[in-house]
């Protein structure tokens, strides 16, 4: 039998973060594309030290309990939602993320599916594509403009901070946001304004949603906020899907109540095929690959196999949660 410290790598994260935790343990990578059960997963967590999970595993204390040694949870992703951190807590789990590492890639998709779905890249290509490019059309495919337009970033952090960058020195948007304190970084370097969220969705042009996800922010964009936004407004989530009411979204996108949306998180994920937001023009949806360059996927592999192999010690992690 094996002295080293059992781990289970609950999916195929780049070699990199494999190679690292590999020679610290005896490792069990899942090697199927899609997530272990519950049931499999805590099967499988049985006996093991330490766990590398995804955000698409739910870790709550029952899986815990099924593992009594657990000491490292090491999640690969920024986000932490799928785990019950006060859960870990109190069983002396600690748990890592990765934060930093992926928030110019992201940014880089919030601002990708904001030009998309502003200036009509979506419906667009598909319609070249599929043979209803008829001739160059003067009243065909009309966008809204972005230069100079206001930005509202609802949730100030790392990654809004990134994302309102790109579109205040590149477009000259102006800034306004809304977050649970004042960033006085993005004050100064941006000129940004902290506003309450009603005057954020009345005077901005484009939307942009960066806030985690926890108790506070599940439905934050509903009916009522898809309302107090202008018929040109363009809407985009980079955090998690559960923030906007889905339901609510489409209505207002096909009733016109706001211009468009792109998203990059959906709920649920992935989003069955038949959804109605599939079958809207003015919505693009990518299949949540904010953080989904070679670069950026190596660097979370990096952190999330330190945060493991520290944990198996009993040393601080790289980037702890709890
Ligand atoms: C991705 O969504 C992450 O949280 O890293």
């Amino acid at each position: 039998m094996s002295a080293k410290p059992r781990v289970f790598v609950a999916r195929r994260i780049p070699d990199l973060g494999l190679d690292m935790i590999a020679p610290h343990c005896d490792m069990e990578v899942w090697p199927e594309l899609l997530p272990p059960s519950p049931s499999v997963l805590k099967e499988k967590v049985n006996g093991c030290v330490g766990l590398v999970s995804l955000l698409t595993d739910r870790i709550d204390g029952p899986l815990m309990d099924a593992a009594p040694g657990l000491k490292i949870i090491s999640n690969f992703a920024v986000g932490v939602n799928n785990i019950d951190i006060p859960a870990a807590t109190a069983r002396n789990i600690k748990i890592g993320n990765t934060p930093g590492v992926l928030t110019e890639a992201t940014a880089d998709i919030a601002v990708t599916l904001l030009l998309a779905a502003t200036r009509r890249l979506w419906d667009s290509a598909i319609d070249a594509r599929e043979g209803r490019w008829f001739t160059w059309d003067p009243r065909g495919w009309l966008g809204q403009d972005l230069s100079g337009r206001t930005l509202g970033i609802v949730g100030m952090g790392r990654i809004g901070l990134a994302t309102a960058r790109r579109l205040h020195h590149g477009w000259g948007m102006k800034v306004l946001y809304s977050a649970r304190s004042p960033k006085p970084e993005a004050e100064k370097e941006l000129k940004a304004t902290r506003v309450e969220m009603d005057t954020l969705l009345a005077e901005s042009d484009f939307v942009s949603v960066h806030t985690d996800l926890n108790a506070d922010t599940k439905g934050l964009f509903g009916a009522a906020q898809f309302a107090k936004m202008k018929p040109t407004a363009v809407f985009v989530n980079t955090s998690r899907g559960p923030v906007v009411d889905q339901a609510a979204l489409a209505k207002a996108l096909r009733e016109k109540t706001i211009f468009a949306a792109g998203l990059d998180v959906t709920d649920p994920e992935p989003l069955p095929k038949e959804h109605e937001l599939y079958t809207l023009p003015n919505c693009v949806i990518a299949p949540h690959i904010a953080s989904a360059t070679v670069d950026t996927r190596n660097a979370m592999a990096r952190i999330c196999a330190e945060n493991l192999i520290a944990g198996l010690t009993g040393r601080p992690l790289t980037a702890s949660v709890n």
